[in-house]
């Protein structure tokens, strides 16, 4: 047995502290910027307002509203998500929350079916009962109000030419297209059929060129009245008309769409070895269970070694199994339900949570923490949650030394699956437990008016601790993005990988009883190393990550765009 004791465990960590550098030990280069997003379309569009002097919220705009377009299967106007902003002049990282909150017509069993059981994922995805107010550019115009620099409205023209003119369309795309007619309802919806079909039915390919004059309108109009022409006027109302259709209807109306506003919050931070790492607020439990799962690993592995390292791995197994059996039992909207944030991560709770570990041996069962008492651990169920191939992730740093992390979603592939105004509405609802009760007992994520589904999405950024800036990262990929997101992180800071291969590296992502082991991707034996020890492994072809990094080096910045997507990196050098 490998359990390291604690009085040992910490002084091994006082002198790895003092012994590590961190890659930030040299300001970032001056002048120099880059843009690493998920297509090369929107790091085109992102990079273009870099290297006009914009800073990276602009950059960030302009990227997103290109992915609405070449990537609607991910993310865009119909969508929510959340976005991370790291000042260069005072190192403060602000927060905005543009999460989708539910209508107040929403019901905690509005995803069951008559007898009570919980509907068919795909049913209740295309449906009108999953779409949450669209949200994502109300978020942007808040953070641009906050950190542009460039015209509102100049922002979007990188994507109306696209949408104007035409786009080929990429092969994730066209993949996706296929796979949400066979797994969905795509075609049944007439916009999303006179969009992404041709006159037989048959999804265009990649390679074909389309063109959206309804979302160049939508951007048009987004770039010259704001985006309260998504709460106001012809586009809300039909967002609403869709969202109300047949089958499962929904209850979203104008005045629910009136009542959202984004929210600029505080960040969650934390302390990882000698870096401070940040994540967005809750709803997302990107923020806590990251620090977790980064703790947790600490602790374990003062001394990590690299990727063939079966400790190393056993450690990340022991951590993101802990994170997520906490995440899942107390991680929702804190606005609805109380939520011991704080206490999640604390260094003395993770601490004793930490104590649990033995890297030898897998447990029988893993189960939530105590961090705040028994009574609110008693008072929930654990949330059972479902994942789905459907997010885009943007990390960008300007020439100012300013930084963004913004990770965008409809949700689903191609969210909801009905088109409106040339956008697809999100499914992000069935983010919520579909049961609001387990044993019975409430789910702290069940639905409720107004509510806002819990998110795994973890824009992160990560400063040393005098505040300068270290790496800026975050993917796509459901629950498994806290999981991505970690392991990327300590590949680029623990392993010294380039970021390039930090987010290339394999995935393991242990969120409940099976461990998905990406071996492809990773040394020969760690799916056997794992085993060896007791875990229920699955091995796993692709994970589907889509990670984008930048790391800060006394050389520059590095950016590294996850190969199992359409990422791409633009560096944009100082004049
Ligand atoms: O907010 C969330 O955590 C999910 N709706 C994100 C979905 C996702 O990442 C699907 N990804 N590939």
């Amino acid at each position: 047995m490998t359990r390291v004791p604690f009085r040992l465990f910490l002084s091994v960590v006082a002198l790895a502290l003092a012994a590590c550098e961190t890659p930030s030990a040299q300001p970032q280069r001056h002048g120099e910027a880059m843009a690493v997003a998920a297509n090369p379309l929107a790091a085109d569009a992102a990079a273009q307002m870099l290297r006009e002097g914009g800073t990276a919220v602009d950059a960030a705009i302009a990227g997103e509203a290109v992915l609405g377009l070449v990537e609607p299967q991910s993310s865009g106007v119909g969508g929510g998500g959340f976005l991370l902003f790291y000042s260069g002049a005072t190192h403060h990282i602000d927060a905005y929350d543009g999460r989708e909150r539910a209508p107040a017509g929403a019901t905690p069993d509005m995803f069951l079916d008559a007898d009570g059981h919980p509907l068919p994922f795909i049913d209740a995805q295309a449906s009108g009962r999953s779409v949450g107010t669209p949200s994502v550019f109300a978020m942007l115009k808040l953070a641009h109000d906050d950190h542009g620099r460039l015209p509102w409205a100049h922002l979007f023209e990188p994507a109306i030419q696209l949408a104007q003119n035409g786009f080929a369309i990429s092969p994730r795309m066209a993949t996706y297209i296929a796979y949400a007619t066979d797994h969905g309802h795509l075609r049944d919806d007439p916009a999303a059929r006179a969009y992404l079909f041709d006159e037989n039915g048959q999804p265009w390919p990649a390679g074909h060129v389309l063109r959206n004059p309804a979302y160049a309108e939508t951007l048009r109009r987004i770039a010259n009245e704001g985006p309260q022409v998504l709460t106001h006027g012809p586009i809300a109302e039909a967002i609403v008309a869709a969202a109300q259709r047949e089958p499962y209807a929904g209850t979203l109306t104008i005045a629910d769409l009136q009542a959202y506003a984004p929210r600029r919050r505080e960040a969650v931070c934390g302390t990882y070895r000698v870096y401070r790492v940040c994540g967005p607020p809750l709803p997302s439990s990107g923020g806590e269970a990251v620090l977790a799962l980064l703790g947790l690993y600490e602790r374990a592995r003062p001394h990590p070694v690299d990727t063939s390292n079966i400790d190393d791995w056993s450690a990340f197994v022991w951590a993101s199994r802990l994170a997520y059996a906490d995440r899942d039992h107390y991680a929702a909207d804190d606005e609805f339900v109380p939520v011991p944030l704080h206490q999640l991560y604390a260094p003395h709770y993770l601490d004793q949570r930490a104590q649990l570990i033995d890297l030898a041996h897998a447990p029988h069962s893993i189960a939530p923490g105590q961090p705040a008492g028994q009574a609110i651990f008693e008072r929930w169920g654990r949330d059972q949650p479902t994942d789905n191939p459907g997010t885009s992730h943007q990390s960008i740093v300007d020439a100012d030394g300013n930084a963004v992390s913004i990770t965008a979603t409809v949700e689903s592939p191609y969210g909801d699956q009905r088109m409106v105004a040339g956008f697809f509405l999100n499914n992000q609802l069935t983010d919520f437990s579909f049961t609001p009760t387990l044993n019975g007992k409430p789910v702290a994520n069940a639905v409720a008016p107004r509510k806002r589904p819990r998110s795994s999405m973890s824009p992160t950024i990560i400063t040393d601790r005098q505040g300068r800036l270290v790496l800026v990262i975050g993917s796509p990929g459901g629950s498994g993005i806290i999981a991505y997101v970690s392991r990327a992180i300590i590949g680029a800071l623990d392993w010294k990988q380039t970021p390039q291969a930090a987010v290339d590296t394999g995935n393991v992502v242990a969120a409940n009883g099976t461990v998905r082991v990406e071996s492809p991707r990773l040394p020969p034996g760690v799916a056997a190393g794992l085993t060896a020890r007791g875990w229920s492994v699955q091995e796993i072809a692709s994970e589907q990550s889509g990670l984008q990094a930048i790391l800060v080096t006394p050389q520059g910045l590095v950016g590294g765009g996850d190969s199992r997507r359409e990422s791409a990196v633009r560096d944009v050098p100082p004049h």
